[in-house]
């Protein structure tokens, strides 16, 4: 059986951008693009391995893979083409890959389904907190409610065009 905490050994951060209703998706985007946001995922994920779901990826500028990184992408398309990525078609594919990383920090970047189905197996948690409510149809697990993870680390808060945001890091208890 798979640890909850990490893979096989492997630990996995995941980092997302949450609204004040943890938000996270419309349409098949995000919710709002903030260049300081964007600029600490890329310093925080850079050199690093990243995880995501094909919806995640098909959103990614041009559907290309995010350069300085290597990209997993899961999905049950089969022949599924994802230039620059390795592609993987299931749970057990993703933890034998993982293995080859287990020297290398991995993040899992989104997208809702992506969370949902591997927070369990994260024990460090980045998480952009936009001080803003958009309409939405993703979202993510409200972990201030649920608990079992403290907030180990926060920047101070962050204006940019008028809106307010917040990172945090989150440590499992
Ligand atoms: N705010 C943020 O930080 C952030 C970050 C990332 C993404 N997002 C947003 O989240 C939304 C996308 O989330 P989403 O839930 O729709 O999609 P997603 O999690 O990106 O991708 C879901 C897809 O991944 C594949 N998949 C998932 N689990 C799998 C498994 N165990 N085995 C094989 N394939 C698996 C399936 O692809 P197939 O259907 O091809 O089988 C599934 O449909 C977008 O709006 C995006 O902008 C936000």
């Amino acid at each position: 059986m798979y640890s909850c905490g990490n893979i096989k050994g492997c630990e996995v951060n995941l980092i997302v951008a949450v609204d004040q209703n943890w938000g996270i998706g419309k349409d098949g985007d995000l919710l709002k693009r903030i260049s300081g946001d964007m600029k600490y995922f890329k310093n925080t994920t850079m050199g690093n391995v990243i995880i995501m779901g094909r919806k995640t990826f098909e959103s990614l500028p041009g559907k290309k893979a995010l350069p300085g990184r290597t990209n997993i992408v899961l999905t049950r398309t089969e022949n599924y083409v994802a230039e620059g990525c390795t592609v993987l078609g299931s749970k057990e594919e993703l933890f034998l890959e993982i293995q080859k990383h287990d020297k290398e920090k991995l993040f899992l970047i989104g997208g809702a389904k992506m969370y949902e189905e591997y927070i369990n197996y994260c024990d460090t948690l980045y998480i952009t907190k936009i001080y803003e409510t958009y309409e939405a149809d993703k979202y993510m697990v409200n972990i201030d409610e649920t608990g079992g993870y403290l907030v180990t680390w926060k920047s101070e808060v962050i204006e940019e065009d008028g809106l307010k945001y917040q990172f945090f890091k989150y440590e499992r208890k």
